[in-house]
C-alpha cells in the first residue's frame, strides 16, 4: 500500500529547478492498481519518486489508468498531457522525509485537501526543499529571473504584479476547500488546514500543518502546529504560541468551544470550553491565582499545570494585575453568540 500519488503541473527556473507545483486531485493511500500502472507505464521504480513525465507517457498512462477504471486520474492525466507548463508524477511509497520540491508541495496539498490532519505528516526539512520565490501575477517566478521578467512585462505593456515573496503560497491558489469563508486569501497558507464551516477574517491567519477542525470564527492567528478544536473562535487579533520560534516544544492546541478574546494569547494547549480574557496572554510560566466560585484563592500555580484542561476562564484582575483561573460558565452561550452569523 502506496501512501500518497499527485499529478502535478508546476513551475520551473531557467535551470529546470522545480519552483512549485500544482495537485488538483492527490490521493492518500492510492489504489495498488493504480501504482501497478504506474510501473508498467511511467517506470516507476517503487520508493518516493517525483517522476518528471512528457505528453506521450501520459497519454499511455491516461489509456491504461482508463482500463483499469481509474477514471478521475485518467481524465486528468490526458488534460496534463496538453500542458505547456512541465508536469510531474509523484508518488511516495512511505512519509518519509521530503527529498524533492515536488514532493514537499504534494505533502502540503494534503493538508490542505484535508487528506491528513496537522501533525500527521513527516514535515521535517520541508523549509529547505521550498525555493523563497516571487509569487506574482504570472505565477511563481524565481527571484533572480525576476527583474528580467518585471522589464518583460512593462515593455509589453503590463505590470507584473508581486503579490508575495514567500517560500509558501497562498492556499487558495492550489485548493479552496468545502464550507469556508476567507476573507483575505493572502492570510492563509498552503499546507493550511481549514476545517468545514470555518470562517477567517481579515485579521485571521493560518499557517502551514495548523488549522481549525471544524466551525470557527478565525480573527487571530494559527501558527504552524496550532490545531483549533470544533466550535471554538479566535478573536480580533488574538495569538497562539508557534512551536517554531522560541516558543518552546509545547504544541499549542485549543479544544472545543473555546474563545480566545482579542488580543489575547496562549503559551499553553486549552481543553474544551475555555475563554481568555481579551487582552491576556497567558504564557506557560505565568503564576494564576485559582479562584473558587466565591472568588475566593484556592491555590497559585503555574499556568503549564492548567494545559488541557476544561471549563476554565482566565482573566487579569483589573484592580491587582494578578491573572486569575476560574471555572467557565458562559464559554457555550458567547459562542452561540457568536456562530449566528458564521
Ligand atoms: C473575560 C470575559 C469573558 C468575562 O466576561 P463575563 O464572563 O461575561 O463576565 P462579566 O463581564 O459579566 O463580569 C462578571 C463579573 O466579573 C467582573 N470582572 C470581569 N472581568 C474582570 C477583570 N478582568 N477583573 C476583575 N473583575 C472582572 C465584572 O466586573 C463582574 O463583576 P460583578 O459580578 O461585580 O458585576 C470577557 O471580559 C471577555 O474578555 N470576553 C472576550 C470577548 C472577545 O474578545 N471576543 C472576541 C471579539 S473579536
Amino acid at each position: 500500500m502506496s501512501f500518497a500519488f499527485g499529478i502535478g503541473i508546476g513551475t520551473q527556473n531557467n535551470q529546470g529547478e522545480w519552483l512549485e507545483v500544482y495537485y488538483p486531485q492527490p490521493l492518500i493511500t492510492p489504489d495498488t492498481e493504480l501504482i501497478d500502472v504506474a510501473e508498467t507505464s511511467l517506470d516507476y521504480q517503487g520508493g518516493n519518486q517525483a517522476l518528471s513525465v512528457t505528453a506521450e507517457q501520459l497519454v499511455q498512462f491516461a489509456n491504461a489508468l482508463r482500463q483499469t477504471g481509474q477514471t478521475d486520474q485518467a481524465r486528468l492525466a490526458e488534460q496534463a498531457a496538453r500542458s505547456t507548463r512541465p508536469v510531474v508524477v509523484t508518488i511516495l511509497a512511505t512519509d518519509d522525509t521530503a527529498s524533492s520540491t515536488p514532493e514537499a508541495y504534494l505533502k502540503l496539498h494534503l493538508l490542505s485537501h484535508r487528506l491528513a490532519r496537522p501533525h500527521s505528516l513527516k514535515l521535517d526539512g520541508l523549509f529547505g526543499l521550498l525555493p523563497n520565490l516571487a509569487w506574482t501575477s504570472e505565477g511563481a517566478i524565481d527571484l533572480n529571473e525576476l527583474p528580467e521578467r518585471q522589464l518583460q512585462a512593462r515593455l509589453a505593456g503590463r505590470t507584473l504584479e508581486v503579490r508575495s515573496v514567500d517560500k509558501f503560497p497562498q492556499m487558495t491558489d492550489y485548493v479552496v476547500p468545502s464550507g469556508v469563508r476567507i476573507a483575505d486569501t493572502a492570510r492563509v497558507r498552503l499546507g493550511a488546514y481549514v476545517g468545514e464551516g470555518t470562517t477567517v477574517m481579515h485579521e485571521g491567519f493560518i499557517n502551514f500543518n495548523a488549522g481549525t477542525e471544524g466551525t470557527s470564527m478565525v480573527e487571530g492567528r494559527i501558527s504552524a502546529g496550532v490545531v483549533i478544536g470544533k466550535g471554538s473562535d479566535l478573536g480580533g487579533g488574538c495569538s497562539t504560541m508557534g512551536t517554531l520560534s522560541g516558543g518552546g516544544n509545547i504544541i499549542i492546541s485549543v479544544g472545543e468551544n473555546c474563545l480566545l478574546g482579542a488580543n489575547a494569547g496562549i503559551g499553553i494547549p486549552l481543553g474544551d470550553r475555555c475563554t481568555v480574557e481579551a487582552g491576556l496572554y497567558i504564557t506557560a510560566g505565568t503564576k494564576v491565582r485559582l479562584l473558587d466560585d466565591h472568588n475566593e484563592l484556592v491555590e497559585t500555580v503555574k499556568a503549564r499545570t492548567l494545559a488541557g484542561k476544561d471549563d476554565l476562564l482566565f482573566r487579569r484582575n483589573s484592580l491587582t494585575g494578578a491573572v486569575e483561573c476560574k471555572t467557565n460558565q458562559s464559554a457555550i452561550e458567547l459562542n452561540d453568540q457568536l456562530h449566528a452569523n458564521n
